[in-house]
């Protein structure tokens, strides 16, 4: 660009991988930023202390309007310039089939899936229209393995997974380079890992915002097509196709329920139930 500014939308930038993100993006030069998450304090707080122009959109991601609500935000603080879509923001209720059935599936899909699908639909005209430019959508491991009691989030990380493969293919001749981050275990808001944190033997496997902060930035402008983060979580996802079987046996014993860990969304769940 001939004004030399970059901007990026990152999501779910209230908390977490989002806001670690957002931070690390804003040492660029010549960054501005456009935050979205629904919680409109911390987006402003978060807006107010980084070191570039940043602008933000509280708004829920599954709402029919959150697409356009960001595009017009874009055309009308930032002239419709796009250089970098990072979607970030997700969640995960853990249940069984049984237990949490259609219903629960249907809402990681929503969120994780269907609000990514839309708001790049949304936005990448303008990334087109910017290029070189980038999208990083951050998958998970889980999208490549999946355990008992996380089945709907490994569903919808799935699908990601394989709708940003084609994406990557896609885009390529318009100059629209399409990354993508897989994250293991990563202390944060939404995903605390407490039970791996307690125990000596599995703290080591938690890691931080940060590092997957640094991999978006690989990912996006750096042009990398992909990053486990830490990067040994590739080697579950290589024994996941090599040999299934012995991946089947662990996750299908003991060593599973040590992995199996809580999330922000079983508190809502079990405030909801009171
Ligand atoms: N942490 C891990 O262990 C881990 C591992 C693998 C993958 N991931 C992925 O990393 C991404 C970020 O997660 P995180 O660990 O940073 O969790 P987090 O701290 O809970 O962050 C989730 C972000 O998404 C936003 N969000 C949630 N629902 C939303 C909605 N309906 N509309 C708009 N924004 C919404 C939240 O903000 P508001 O509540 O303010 O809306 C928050 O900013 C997710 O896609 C997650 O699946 C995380």
């Amino acid at each position: 660009m001939a004004s030399g500014k970059r901007v990026a939308v990152v999501t779910g930038a209230s908390t977490g991988i989002g806001r670690a993100t957002a931070v690390r993006l804003a040492r660029e030069p010549g960054a501005e930023l456009v935050l979205v998450a629904r919680r409109e304090e911390l987006l402003r707080e978060l807006a107010e202390q980084l070191p570039c122009r940043a602008t933000y959109v509280a708004v829920d991601l599954t709402d029919a309007e959150a697409p356009q609500r960001v595009r017009s935000h874009l055309e009308a603080e930032h002239g419709g310039d796009l250089h970098l879509l990072v979607n970030n923001a997700g969640a995960s209720w853990r249940a069984s089939f049984a237990e949490g059935g259609y219903e629960n599936v249907r809402r990681h899909m929503e969120l994780n899936f269907d609000a990514v699908v839309r708001l790049t639909e949304a936005l990448l005209p303008l990334l087109r229209a910017s290029a070189p430019s980038a999208i990083v959508n951050v998958a998970s491991t889980a999208g490549r393995v999946a355990r008992a009691r996380t089945g709907s989030y490994s569903a919808s990380k799935f699908a990601l997974i394989g709708w940003t493969d084609a994406l990557y293919a896609e885009e390529k001749p318009n100059r629209v380079h399409v990354g993508m981050v897989l994250p293991g275990f990563i202390k944060t808001e939404g995903f605390p890992a407490t039970e791996l944190r307690e125990k000596a033997v599995t703290r080591w496997i938690v890691s931080k915002p940060e590092k997957v902060a640094e991999a978006i930035y690989e990912c996006g402008p750096g042009g990398r097509a992909e990053r486990y983060v830490p990067r040994p979580y590739g080697v579950a996802a290589a024994l996941r196709i090599l040999t299934p079987s012995l991946v089947r046996r662990v996750l299908g014993g003991g060593a599973a329920s040590n992995l199996t860990t809580s999330t922000a969304g079983d508190r809502e769940k079990s405030s909801d139930s009171g």
